[in-house]
């Protein structure tokens, strides 16, 4: 694997060796080291958890690791973002994890460079994510490991998501048995590649393993598109009462950030049956376990 750009380049193999890699670092703290690598995170949007498990993840593998923002980089100079991973790499540094606005950037970067670079898709406008998709299926596999009888449930807005598109991806290529993309009418997928589209959250819950929240992405929205909370509350919110829709050992998971007491309520967020933290958590192994695949073959 030379850069980590999509779901869809992955087989199914490569996504389990993956995961597994992920758990035995999780297991045992005793990490390879590559610290003749460099690795720059550029993130062109907001984020707390990718960028610091990115972060996190090198230095736990020894690289040595700089980071800059949209705000600061000398794009808001004119410079555009090619020539600044260029600049970059004429420095030395060969790994970078690049989130943007602009669908296609990263894999766009990625062709420009030379053989010994790598990139990794921190998440391209509303097109994929496709590590917090290699992170939620880990937490997944811990907690319900028969992958052929998984019924899962993806609420919300799927139109704006990128971790929905990367997750309806990965859940085809490993074989679930069910997928429900459950969202209002105005916020459903431009194109359902896989995975049954429900505008009833009663029904899309019904007996699902695990419920998948996404967040309202109201930066998003285009200008004049009109989004009601109350209504929105009332037909799609996860709370006590909707999640008694779901299996009684069904677990939540939201990739996070929450808009706490709109798609989610507080004591599901808080609750026992939230994956979220440990989400979070798994985020660290697993993106270790990305950057290892890429450089073991430099
Ligand atoms: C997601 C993102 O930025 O795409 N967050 C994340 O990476 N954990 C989802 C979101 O912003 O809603």
């Amino acid at each position: 694997m030379k850069h980590f750009l999509d779901i869809n380049t992955l087989s199914k193999e490569k996504i389990f060796s993956l995961v597994s890699r992920a758990h035995h670092f999780k297991a045992d703290p005793h990490y390879p080291v590559f610290n003749t690598h460099a690795m720059a995170s550029l993130f062109y949007e907001n984020s707390t958890r990718t960028r610091m498990s990115f972060e996190l993840a090198a230095s736990h593998l020894s690289l040595k690791a700089f980071s800059l923002s949209g705000n600061i980089s000398s794009e808001a100079k004119g410079e555009t973002v090619l020539d600044t991973v260029k600049t970059l790499r004429a420095m030395g540094m060969n790994l970078f994890v690049i989130r943007h606005r602009e669908e296609g950037l990263p894999a766009y970067i990625a062709h420009s460079l030379d053989e010994e670079a790598h990139v990794i898709n921190a998440g391209d406008g509303t097109s994929a994510h496709p590590t917090q998709a290699m992170l939620d299926f880990m937490t997944i596999l811990e907690k319900k490991p028969r992958v052929d009888a998984l019924k899962i449930a993806i609420l919300g807005d799927v139109r704006h998501s990128r971790v929905a598109n990367s997750l309806i991806a990965l859940f085809e290529r490993v074989g679930i048995s069910e997928l429900r993309l459950v969202t209002p009418p105005h916020l459903g997928p431009k194109e359902a590649l896989f995975g049954k589209v429900t505008h009833s959250l009663e029904e899309g819950l019904k007996d699902v393993d695990v419920v998948i929240c996404l967040r309202v992405q109201f930066e998003r929205f285009a200008e004049n598109e009109h989004f009601d909370r109350a209504i929105y509350r009332r037909d799609y919110a996860l709370t006590e009462k909707t999640l008694s829709y779901a299996r009684p050992d069904a677990i939540v998971m939201h990739p996070g950030p929450c808009n706490r007491e709109l798609e989610i309520d507080s004591a599901i967020v808080d609750g026992p049956r939230s994956c979220i933290l440990e989400q979070v958590r798994n985020g660290v192994f697993m993106r270790m376990a990305i950057i290892e695949s890429l450089l073991k073959r430099s």
